[in-house]
């Protein structure tokens, strides 16, 4: 599978072109061409001198507008307020097959902890503002409680669940299949899109509970 990632210049796009670059080919997109192609070459070395022959993809750098061209999953790995301005962008060069993914958490820090966005300031959730934007595209959420430390570190383990939302059945059927591909991930399926919140507000609830009990890239395990 052609897998884009936009964003994928930061900590959060590393972690997934490291650990999908092992099957497929990836795209980092960036709204700087030559960054992108930096962050490309950075993580193809960590990913050939990992993995070796065993791997069978390569990892790319382009523009954020080409890099989401002909991709089968683009993966939007950016800020929410910026969501609108890039689905705008973005939305005449996205195939009707291809599956968006978002890990996008509308997050910021007050004198309370982190909260989020969405109910503090009667907002819409991440996934809402995406698939208002991009109309009739195949939009899927999950990731928001992985930490993009233990993400980027290919020998981890990640032993998490992460909640998926969405309304396409092929959409989730074929993210859970990459989400299994990560080392010690498990796909749990929450429901439509329209409650994408509810697993988009346990980042700003953990990193609270990180904070004050003084532990390390927490993430979440149903038993
Ligand atoms: N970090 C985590 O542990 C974590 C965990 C779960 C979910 N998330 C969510 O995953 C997403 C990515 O996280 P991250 O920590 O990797 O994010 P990040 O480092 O803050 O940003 C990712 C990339 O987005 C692009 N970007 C930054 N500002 C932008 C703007 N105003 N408009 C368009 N693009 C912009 C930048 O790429 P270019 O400059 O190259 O364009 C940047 O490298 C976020 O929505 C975050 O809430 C993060």
């Amino acid at each position: 599978m052609k897998i884009s990632i936009i964003g994928g210049t930061g900590g959060m796009g590393e972690g997934f072109a490291l650990r999908w670059v092992v099957n497929h080919d990836i795209i980092v997109g960036s709204r700087d061409a030559e960054k992108a192609i930096r962050s490309a070459e950075q993580y193809m070395n960590t990913a050939v001198s990992s993995y070796g022959n065993s791997m069978k993809g390569t990892i790319k750098g382009a523009d954020y507008i080409s890099s989401a061209r002909d991709s089968d999953i683009l993966i939007l790995s950016i800020p929410y307020e910026s969501i609108k301005l890039t689905c705008d962008s973005i939305s005449n060069n996205i195939r009707n097959e291809c599956i968006i993914v978002s890990p996008i958490v509308p997050m910021e820090r007050n004198d309370a902890g982190f909260t989020y966005i969405p109910f503090e300031k009667s907002m819409k959730s991440a996934a809402h503002i995406l698939a208002e934007n991009l109309p009739g595209k195949k939009v899927v959420s999950a990731f928001h409680t992985i930490s993009e430390v233990k993400l980027k570190n290919i020998n981890e383990n990640l032993d998490s669940d992460t909640f998926v939302c969405g309304d396409d059945q092929d959409a989730i059927t074929k993210l859970n299949q990459l989400i299994g591909e990560i080392k010690g991930l498990r796909p749990l399926y929450l429901g439509s899109l329209s409650i994408s919140y509810q697993a988009e507000v346990l980042t700003p609830m953990l990193l609270n509970a990180s904070k004050k009990n003084k532990i390390k890239h927490p993430g979440i395990k149903l038993t």
